[in-house]
């Protein structure tokens, strides 16, 4: 199936590693432009250098603050000078704790990055994305949203902020027929869980064995997700076929929440 993404100007934040970085590698396979950021300039140049096609971009930028999303969004226009595609993918856990040892801070900081930075860049590129002629938000979410965790209550919350935001914001970007809709992926093998595995103090590879054993057993599907298991469907929601198709959040879990609703 041709998606015709080819030429489409695709920003995509928090792209160096895990999701982010498999969807930039996927659109740019279907010959759209990409924009990517991440803060650490070394991941960026290590997909510059996998990544097929010519005319992306890799902009060092921190999403957690205005001046950040405002450079990224700045430095994407100028490389792409359009939008018809935004997907709003970086968030973080930031720290794993309960209620108790979350100070304001670590909110601030969860608020900042897993919900601003959507808010901001979104508010930049609709301007553009008014312009295009298939015009596509996609929010990065999580199965937290809806089944959240008492070991980080704060990015659960956030991404229940991220989750109901894409609603609201579909409803008011319905008339400009920009169509905006969540992905809530399950338990994804990314830097995320790789970092965590790394601080364990044990053996690296052992770790992640016992992590990925562990955690795919609660997976009906018996396995932890991959980030290129979310690119198929970001693919289609990105696609003129996609066109009847707003306000809604899909799963992509393996099935491990089984929400029949
Ligand atoms: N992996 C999972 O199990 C899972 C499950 C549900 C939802 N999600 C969601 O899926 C999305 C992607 O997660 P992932 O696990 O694939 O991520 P990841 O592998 O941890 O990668 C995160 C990427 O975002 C960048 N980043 C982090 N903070 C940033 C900041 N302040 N400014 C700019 N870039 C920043 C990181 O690079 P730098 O550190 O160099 O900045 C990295 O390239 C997130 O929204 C996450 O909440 C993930």
């Amino acid at each position: 199936m041709d998606l015709n993404l080819k030429n489409r100007k695709v920003l995509i934040t928090g792209s160096g590693d895990g999701i982010g970085k498999a969807l930039a590698l996927a659109f740019a396979k279907e010959g759209a432009k990409v924009a990517v950021c991440a803060r650490s300039q070394d991941r960026l140049d290590s997909l510059a250098g996998e990544i097929e096609g010519e005319g992306h971009l890799f902009q060092s930028a921190d999403l957690g603050t205005a001046k950040g999303v405002e450079t990224f969004y700045e430095s994407a226009m100028k490389q792409l000078g359009q939008v018809d595609v935004l997907i709003n993918n970086v968030g973080a856990i930031l720290k794993l704790a309960n209620f108790f040892e979350l100070t304001d801070q670590d909110w601030e900081d969860s608020f900042q990055i897993n919900l601003m930075s959507a808010v901001r860049l979104s508010r930049h590129c609709i301007p553009s994305l008014k312009q295009s002629a298939c015009a596509r938000i996609i929010n990065i979410s999580s199965i937290a949203a809806a089944s959240p965790q008492d070991v980080f209550p704060h990015y659960s919350a956030m991404k229940a902020g991220l989750s109901n935001l894409t609603v609201s914001l579909a409803q008011t970007l319905a008339p400009d027929k920009i169509l905006v809709n969540s992905i809530s992926p399950g338990p994804v093998w990314s830097k995320s869980w790789e970092d965590e595995a790394r601080n364990s103090g044990s053996d690296f590879e052992q770790t992640k064995k016992e992590i990925m054993e562990q955690t795919g057993k609660t997976v009906p599907l018996n396995r932890m997700g991959m980030p290129e298991d979310l690119a198929g469907l970001a693919l289609f929601l990105a696609s003129e076929s996609s066109s009847w198709i707003t306000a809604t959040n899909f799963t992509v879990d393996g099935g491990v929440t089984r929400n029949p609703f």
